[in-house]
């Protein structure tokens, strides 16, 4: 697949196929990440793949938010009030457990720390934070172009601590999100997505 295809396939896709994906896929999408730019040149980012699924409900401390009503809650809470991103929210709510449990390949992404993560001291105490970001994008577009979809999810605290807890990983590591790819079902949720003209975005010499 041409790149630019690729990139406009690309949707986040919370619903899978009961297929996995074959190892030497694996490698080539996770491959892609690691060509991804780096702060450092060192590229210090470790991959754990969780396909065992007594394994995946251990790690997994999360739950579907299945009540309507709730979402409606702490989209309000949030003051979002966007149309699209309002039903973008209910789709994926009830799934944030299901998505990753039911995912045909769950990655585990982990960065190396330089300092604290949420006591920066400067923009640049980011730059492995913001790194690692790239390395996910690059695995995303990839795994498109193989006709592939995940999509990615920000662990809450507790989730962190769970599953420094159960996967035990070095201190000095940290996971910036799941990773949760696979083959869609044919009849996958996948709400509009939003069109920028680009003209709109582009500012020439001032904003
Ligand atoms: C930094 C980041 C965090 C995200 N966190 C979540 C998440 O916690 N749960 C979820 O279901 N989707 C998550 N997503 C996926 C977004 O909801 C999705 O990218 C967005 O709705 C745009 O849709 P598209 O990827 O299909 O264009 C996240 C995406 C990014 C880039």
């Amino acid at each position: 697949m041409e790149l630019y295809e690729a990139i406009n396939k690309r949707r986040t896709i919370r619903d899978f196929e009961d297929k996995p994906i074959y190892e030497d896929i694996i490698k080539r999408i996770l491959s892609a990440g690691l060509k991804a730019p780096t702060n450092n040149h060192l590229r210090e980012w470790e991959f754990i793949i969780v396909n065992d699924k007594k394994q995946r409900k251990r790690i997994l401390n999360l739950e579907d938010m299945t009540s309507y009503e709730e979402c409606e809650k702490m989209m309000d809470g949030f003051g979002m009030t966007d149309l699209d991103q309002r039903k973008m929210y209910h789709i994926a709510m009830p799934k944030q457990f299901s998505m990753l449990y039911n995912s045909g390949c769950l990655i585990l992404p982990f960065f190396k720390l330089r300092e604290p993560l949420m006591h920066p001291t400067s923009l640049s105490s980011l730059n492995e934070f913001a790194s690692i970001w790239c390395c996910i994008e690059n695995i995303l577009i990839a795994a498109a172009s193989e006709g592939i979809f995940g999509v990615t999810r920000i662990p809450m605290k507790e989730e962190l601590e769970h599953i420094k807890n159960t996967i035990n990983h070095p201190d000095n590591y940290t996971m910036p999100c799941y990773i949760a790819l696979g083959y869609p079902k044919s009849d996958a949720k996948i709400p509009v997505q939003k069109v920028i003209k680009v003209e709109d975005r582009i500012h020439i010499n001032h904003w």
